[in-house]
């Protein structure tokens, strides 16, 4: 902003109209002369913490709704107001691109459906989105339960050895098997074995967490992709997944050919319900780079978030026992020896506003990042084309204007017979999966996924922090993690009394009729 400022102004002393002037440097800072959105002081220190999110909500306490970041030559919009993060996801959404994002996220997703803008983004939300039709999700549920009891099993065996477990893992290990099988029809069956991919899923998650908090890209700098042995691995792990996707694609097509079943909206495969299998069988084109983006991106989309949501919880409630208590009483209500169904789903009522209420404490991901591709208003601030923004969900989610005991675990926050609360019913101040068109695709996946593991599992078992463990912190990459995991004790619960089921009419009635 200093330099051509200068000459602007030195220019317009010689006596240049203002108009010209305008025109010439209309591209410099408008900030600089509306100066109008509050700028955070001391911001680069500020930032330089391990879970970024919270020095941005102590700005917003101290700042408000929307404020300017300047970190080096850099300056970041910082957004935590409902109405504006309304008007950038929703109302003027063909304004704003995935920016950094879309750029950081290039060497794993493509233009996979998260990054992707524009044409690209349409015509893939257009193909994807109906391949997470109804029957689909009811029948996903199955294999949350399936998966789920693998966990069980573990669980079981470290209970009885006395172990403690450090859930986190395991919940990544859970929710990976079960994207798997969803997305592609693929058991990396990582819960029980540690295969050469599942350590390449983990490499690349790794990297790509890490480019979202670096400061500097240097696996941009050519040469260093070469000698970098890290970048060699992440090479290797990403031509690793890829190969296996070619070979998962190719098998899927050949089923597709194969079979007799016509396409039609609710088309689903029963031996292969996987999104991939409707997505072939729709036409979608087998040898294209854009389908193994997409496939990519539903991998890593569907994986790390839900883990995530699930290790917040279990925190949660190990903070909270009486949440802990009412959830149990609810799921023994519920639940019998088998599998949930989706007619169990909506009698989890209080075991679905837990995970509402998780996410909210726990968005996935804390921020989410756009571009301006076009000069904009916010509230009552004109930005130019190309800022950078980050709608901070941890700071709507959090703040104390906008909830009461904003900091408070409460699911009784959300009435059991009221809507499931999502951004459009609580107006924006409430975004656990986005909002506007590019709202997450995977929302009632995602939570009957995490409504069946958290059930199956207190249902089992009882959970408390292990006994000196050291404390839960967060740290971030694209989703919140515990610094040092999650390490609980796992006890098995005593199964409930069984209640005798209503006297019937006895049988020796039915055949003395009978033989009459
Ligand atoms: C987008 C959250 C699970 C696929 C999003 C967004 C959020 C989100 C907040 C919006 C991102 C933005 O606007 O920048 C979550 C959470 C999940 C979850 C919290 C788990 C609890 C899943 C699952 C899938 C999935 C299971 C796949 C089956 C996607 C895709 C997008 C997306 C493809 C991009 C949509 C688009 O840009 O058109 N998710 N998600 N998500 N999510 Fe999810």
């Amino acid at each position: 902003s200093g330099f051509p400022f200068v000459v602007m102004k030195s220019l317009s002393k010689l006596g240049v109209p203002s108009a010209i002037l305008e025109f010439l440097f209309g591209w410099v800072d408008a900030h600089e002369e509306c100066a109008k959105i509050p700028e955070a002081k001391g911001s680069v220190s500020a930032i330089r913490s391990e879970a970024f999110f919270i020095p941005l909500y102590e700005l917003y306490l101290r700042y408000g709704g929307i404020f300017r970041l300047n970190f080096g030559p850099k300056s970041f919009l910082i957004v935590s107001d409902p109405s504006i993060s309304k008007h950038i996801l929703r109302d003027n959404s063909k304004a704003y691109s995935k920016g950094i994002l879309a750029e950081i996220l290039e060497f794993v997703m493509g233009t996979g459906l998260i990054p992707a803008d524009g044409e690209i983004w349409r015509v893939r939300r257009r193909a994807i989105v109906p391949a997470l039709h109804k029957k689909y999700v009811a029948a996903m549920i199955n294999l949350f339960g399936q998966a789920t009891d693998r966990l069980c099993k573990k669980l079981d065996a470290a209970a009885s050895d006395g172990e403690d477990v450090e859930m986190e893992s395991l919940f990544s290990r859970l929710t990976l098997d079960i994207i798997g099988k969803a997305v592609f029809n693929y058991d990396f069956d990582s819960l029980t074995n540690d295969t050469g991919i599942v350590e390449a899923v983990y490499t690349v998650l790794r990297e790509a967490e890490d480019r979202s908090v670096a400061p500097i890209p240097i696996w941009d700098i050519p040469i260093w992709k070469d000698i970098s042995p890290r970048q060699r691995k992440v090479a290797a792990s990403l031509k690793l997944i890829n190969d296996t996707l070619d070979d998962l694609i190719a098998i899927c097509k050949r089923m597709v050919d194969e079979e007799e079943l016509q396409f039609h909206e609710e088309y689903m495969n029963e031996q292969d319900p996987s999104i991939l299998h409707f997505l072939l069988a729709s036409g979608d084109d087998f040898s294209s780079k854009q389908l193994r983006d997409d496939l990519m991106t539903m991998l890593i989309a569907g994986h790390e978030t839900s883990a995530a949501v699930l290790t917040w919880t279990f925190y949660l409630l190990s903070k909270e026992p009486s949440v802990m208590s009412k959830l149990q009483e609810e799921v023994d209500s519920v639940l019998g020896d088998q599998f949930p169904t989706i007619e169990d789903m909506k009698k989890l009522k209080y075991t679905t506003r837990v995970i509402n209420e998780s996410l909210r404490l726990y968005p996935q991901p804390p921020v989410l990042i756009r571009r301006s591709l076009e000069d904009d208003v916010l509230g009552k601030y004109p930005i130019r084309r190309g800022e950078d923004i980050f709608i901070s969900v941890w700071n709507l989610h959090r703040s104390p204007k906008l909830w009461d005991d904003a900091s408070k675990f409460k699911p009784e926050r959300w009435p059991l017979d009221g809507p499931n609360p999502n951004e459009t019913n609580q107006n924006f101040r409430y975004l656990p999966f986005g909002g506007g068109p590019r709202k997450c695709v995977g929302d009632l996946f995602a939570s009957y996924e995490t409504v069946v593991a958290l059930a199956m599992l207190v249902r089992q078992f009882n959970f408390q922090l292990a006994v000196g463990a050291p404390p839960v912190e967060m740290t971030t990459g694209a989703t919140i993690h515990t610094t040092d995991g999650l390490n609980m004790t796992v006890t098995k619960r005593i199964k409930p009394p069984i209640v005798p089921v209503l006297e019937m009419p006895t049988l020796k009635m039915d055949s003395s009729v009978s033989l009459l």
